[in-house]
């Protein structure tokens, strides 16, 4: 059965933290289907592990469909969430609203996430009021990468920290049902997690959030992009992949693949009548 947003609040009161993570594709939307995720992230880092480009400024609404559309095929479980891409909701709130109402009717997604507090409070609450569900995402904010001069822990001040719990609330209280904090301090975190009713999802920010959230391709050690301090790879795909790649090609240069298993014959009768009919021609 498939997860509802009253679910994922519900996960707030649970006795442990919760794990959710990102797709981008089909295949992977189908095994972490299989898996108890309760909640799963089209995360614009695709612009990065998929698209190759350097940061999370230069992916497309159009870019995010295809890959979205993809993912919604394979997940019948979690609650799948859809990410706005940079300059897909800042520009405007008719903006806003259109492109959020573009992941629902094309994209096949549950809720949508942005990033930003109070400079896009007004969004958000139209993006709800509209009909579709929010998830917040305070803190670091990687579509700020330019604008930062790169990727910095937020919070680390009190003035910051401060403006940062002050978004917690106002995100709450505008009817956004999950928080996702990213790059913050573990103090920090631990007491905006105790303050909010709605979960808190966290990407690092430390152990006290109500969940945590990974880039998938961290987790599995895909891509060879250089893991984060956040981030642990739990298996070697890249190795894998490169493996099978390399076996494969030595295979075909020692003439082992494609063996008799790989292969369609012809009957020799048949043979015969087509090397009868090419000499004739
Ligand atoms: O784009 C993304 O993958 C994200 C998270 C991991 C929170 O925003």
């Amino acid at each position: 059965m498939k997860n509802k947003i009253s679910d994922i609040i519900k996960l707030k009161k649970l006795s442990y933290s919760f794990s959710t993570v990102t797709a981008y594709d089909f295949p992977t939307a189908k095994i972490i289907n299989k898996l108890d995720i309760p909640l799963v992230l089209v995360g614009d880092s695709a612009s990065m592990v998929v698209y190759g480009y350097d940061d999370t400024t230069k992916i497309t609404m159009d870019e995010m469909m295809l890959i979205t559309k993809a993912v919604s095929r394979g997940v019948d479980t979690a609650l799948l969430v859809g990410d706005m891409p940079f300059m897909s909701y800042q520009p405007s709130i008719e903006q806003a609203i259109k492109n959020a109402g573009r992941f629902i009717k094309e994209g096949g997604v549950d809720a949508i996430k942005l990033e930003g507090g109070i400079e896009y409070i007004n969004q958000i609450k139209e993006i709800i009021k509209s009909g579709i569900p929010v998830m917040g995402h305070i803190g670091l904010t990687p579509q700020s990468v330019l604008q930062e001069s790169g990727y910095k822990i937020q919070g680390k001040k009190s003035e910051d920290a401060f403006k940062i719990y002050k978004d917690a609330l106002l995100l709450e209280d505008a009817g956004v049902f999950a928080l996702v904090l990213e790059g913050i301090p573990e103090e920090l975190a631990q007491i905006i997690t105790k303050k909010l009713n709605i979960p808190t999802i966290g990407i690092g920010a430390g152990k006290h959030c109500d969940g945590q959230i990974q880039v998938l391709h961290d987790l599995i050690g895909w891509f060879g992009l250089k893991i984060p301090k956040h981030a642990k790879a739990y298996t070697n795909i890249e190795k894998n992949v490169k493996e099978g790649i390399q076996q494969y090609q030595n295979e075909v240069k020692n003439q082992q693949f494609p063996s008799n298993v790989n292969i369609n014959k012809m009957k020799p009768k048949e043979l015969l009548a087509l090397k009868k009919k090419i000499e004739d021609l």
